[in-house]
Parts: C-alpha cells; structure tokens; sequence
C-alpha cells in the first residue's frame, strides 16, 4: 500500500511500504522526520503519534487499551483522529491512507 504522510508544514511525503510493516516502521526506515518512535514500537512511548485523516480514521482496527492510554500523554495535542503509527499495520485495505504529522513529538 502507498501511505502518504504530511508533515506540519504542508509537505507530503509518499511511502510505499510492505503489508505488515508498521507505519512508524516504515517512516523511520525512510528517514522521515517528524516520528521519533523511542520505544521501538512497543507502545510504550507515544512519540509516534500521527494524525488519521478523518475520511480514514473509521476504517482503522481500533485503539487498543494501551495505545488510548498513550496517547493522552503525547506531546501535541491529542486529537480524536490520533493514533500510534507503530500500532498500524499496513494492508491493502490501507493503500491512499493519508496520516498527518503532529508538530512535536517529545
Ligand atoms: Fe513507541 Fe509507537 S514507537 S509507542
């Protein structure tokens, strides 16, 4: 699938990424900045927080116990379209998914 992310600023960065791959696997593996993902993608740190584009935002798994208690300790922010990157796994189903990036993460 092609995710594509948009950083604070407006710019758009395109990513075509393996199914089963993360999204901040994905991200970090490409160098993009704007995900920091401390943990490693343990949900344990939130600073991979993205910003689901709305259109997209119902068509995700839902937040597990932990990725809703992370996220309200995000840096930016939390927005009812926040999710973790490192907790969305791309699929087929999730090729166009559009995520923005939040301002800070730390
Ligand atoms: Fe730490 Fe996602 S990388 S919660």
């Amino acid at each position: 699938p092609t995710i594509t992310f948009i950083r604070p600023d407006g710019a758009q960065r395109e990513l075509t990424i393996a199914e089963g791959t993360s999204l901040m696997q994905a991200a970090t593996h490409h160098g993009l900045d704007g995900i920091v993902a401390e943990c490693g993608g343990n949900a344990m740190c939130a600073t991979c927080h993205v910003y689901v584009e709305d259109a997209w935002s119902e068509r995700l798994p839902p937040l597990s116990e932990d990725e809703d208690a992370l996220l309200d300790g995000a840096a930016a922010e939390r927005l009812p379209t926040s999710r973790l990157s490192c907790q969305i796994i791309a699929t087929a189903a999730l090729d166009g998914l559009v995520v923005r990036l939040p301002d800070r993460q730390v």
